[in-house]
């Protein structure tokens, strides 16, 4: 049978578009559509050019109900949210139990929370001489960055590291990491 993955993203997309490329010589994982709360975000490009359909939505849409109908509809097996920076409501959240997972680009429960997206958790963990950093994928609940950890990676931070080259390493990890364990969460469904 045939297994749907529903990405939700917010930003440049870099990690929609592996997971789209790694699943993409499967017979049994597809990604079925890309969603997108942000009319400018790159990941609408990509979407294009990756022949996938991109719905573009409101934050009204995410709230009344209108992509939880659309869910409903598609009845994708895992949504991965991958560079998503809005809150999941609850509805959502109760529909799809054990099948939304996040990305985190950090190692929660440091750095994670409200406001804690992207470029903004590698400023502040180089701020802080943190020694190491890594990425977190986690299910999702209805707290930013709060559900149970499926997978952690590390890598060091050195002391020549700025927030662009932690940024270049964590995507590295991510790119590595999350399509493994998208497919390995499917294969034990
Ligand atoms: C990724 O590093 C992801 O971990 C992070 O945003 C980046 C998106 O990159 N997510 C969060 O910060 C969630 N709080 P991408 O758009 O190139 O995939």
């Amino acid at each position: 049978m045939r297994q749907n993955i529903v990405i939700f993203a917010s930003g440049s997309g870099s990690n929609a578009q592996r997971i789209f490329e790694y699943f993409q010589t499967s017979d049994t994982i597809n990604v079925a559509s890309i969603y997108c709360n942000n009319p400018n975000a790159f990941v609408i490009e990509r979407a294009k050019k990756m022949n996938i359909p991109c719905r573009v939505f409101s934050k009204a849409e995410l709230q009344n109900g209108i992509i939880l109908s659309e869910l409903r509809l598609l009845n994708p097996s895992l949504i991965v949210l991958a560079g998503f920076l809005c809150l999941v409501p609850k509805e959502i959240i109760h529909a799809f139990p054990h099948k939304i997972i996040n990305i985190h680009p950090a190692l929660l429960p440091k750095y994670g929370g409200k406001g804690m997206y992207g470029a903004k958790v590698h400023q502040i963990v180089i701020e802080n001489q943190e020694k190491e950093s890594g990425i977190t994928i986690h299910f999702v609940n209805e707290k930013y960055d709060e559900g149970d950890v499926i997978f952690q990676a590390q890598c060091e931070i050195s002391k020549n590291d700025t927030q662009e080259t932690l940024a270049d390493k964590i995507h590295q990890l991510e790119y590595t990491h999350f399509p493994k364990v998208i497919e390995r969460l499917l294969k034990e469904m």
